[in-house]
């Protein structure tokens, strides 16, 4: 069984075909992060635009790359929120205009899904686990105890964790997407040079608050206004320590919660491709010798292999969508169907 995979929800246009075999056949994508630099996030308005103008091709490159005819595959699954609603809209219309031309199977896929299933392509990975999802719109812990059945242990209060990295690289005058610049920058950093403070360490539950952090580390900044080279490294890396504590601390907790019947926790979205926030989940995992597992990098942030592949599960269990299914700027993961 084969499935074509559609991402369009935020920046990245992005098609792929993986196999029940969990092999990906082909993925390929087209970022838009070279459009929505000057703005310094992304504009709706122009993601919209922008998978308009380059979704066919990246969908005629993918099927070129695996060297497979369209009518091979056996289903089309799409990111069908949540997200920005005018790039959702341009994927979710090609892939219905696919699957009712090609007569195959429609598969209206959450995006966090997507994410939440993403490390089950490593066929060592099975439910049930404990997922970290960090990404740009979401930081939440879920219980995922198989395919359409979450249980929401905690999430964030007020920012994203992938939206404090990228307001702090606003701060510290770098690029979006901010995560990967403050990773690079906080390599030739102190990380114990600024003390900023770890919202919701060590109390109850597993909620998460990044907003206090990211105002302290602004008013740093503010404070020692003209930054130097060394400094701005600094912060970034003191920055990173802070929400790397706060990452792992909630881990922690939900571990305790959940007890014996974790032996997996998974990490997922792009602030997991954060080599610093790995490696410490990591080493914090195997303390409690449970087994850590963060996807490839290139899989952590959006993509369409991770669509293709919950497509692939949602097929497998019988659960097709309808033609007439509605794209959703808001589905939270709890709203899922299960077999
Ligand atoms: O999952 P994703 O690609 O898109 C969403 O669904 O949001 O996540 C994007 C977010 C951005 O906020 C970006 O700054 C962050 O992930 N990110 C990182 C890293 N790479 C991407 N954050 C920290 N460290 C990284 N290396
Ligand atoms: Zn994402």
């Amino acid at each position: 069984m084969i499935v074509l995979g559609i991402e369009t929800s935020c920046d990245e246009t992005a098609a792929a075909l993986v196999g029940d075999d969990r092999t990906i056949y082909a993925s390929q994508l087209h970022t838009q992060v070279q459009a929505h630099i000057p703005y310094g996030g992304v504009v709706p308005e122009i993601a919209a635009r922008q998978h308009l103008w380059h979704l066919e091709h990246v969908i005629t490159q993918t099927l070129e790359q695996a060297h497979m005819p369209i009518e091979n595959v056996d289903g089309i699954a799409v990111t069908a929120g949540p997200g920005l609603i005018g790039g959702v809209i341009v994927g979710t219309m090609a892939a219905k205009a696919l699957a009712a031309a090609l007569n195959k199977p429609f598969l209206a896929i959450n995006h966090l899904e997507g994410h939440a299933l993403t490390a089950r392509l490593d066929p060592g990975v099975e439910y049930p686990y404990l997922l970290l999802l960090v990404s740009g719109g979401h930081c939440q812990l879920v219980w995922v105890e198989q395919l359409g059945v979450y249980t929401l242990l905690g999430q964030t209060l007020d920012d994203a964790a992938g939206e404090a990295f990228d307001k702090v690289a606003q701060t510290l005058g770098l690029d979006y997407p901010g995560g990967p610049a403050i990773e690079k920058l906080a390599r030739q950093g102190d990380p114990h040079a600024y003390p900023f403070p770890r919202p919701l360490l060590g109390r109850t539950g597993c909620d998460f608050s990044f907003s206090g952090l990211k105002t302290a580390v602004r008013q740093k900044a503010e404070q020692l206004e003209p930054l130097q080279a060394q400094q701005r490294a600094d912060i970034a890396a003191s920055f990173q320590e802070a929400i790397t504590v706060c990452l792992v601390d909630r881990v922690d907790h939900a571990l305790t919660m959940l007890g014996t019947r974790v032996k997996t926790c998974v990490l997922a979205g792009g602030v997991a491709a954060n080599s610093v926030i790995r490696e410490r989940l990591n080493k914090a995992c195997q303390e409690r010798h449970i087994m850590c597992v963060a996807p490839p990098l290139e899989l952590c942030t959006d993509n369409a292999a991770m669509i293709a592949w919950a497509g692939i599960e949602r097929l497998h269990a019988g659960l097709t969508s309808p033609l007439d299914f509605a794209p959703r700027p808001r589905w939270p993961l709890t709203d899922l169907m299960s077999p």
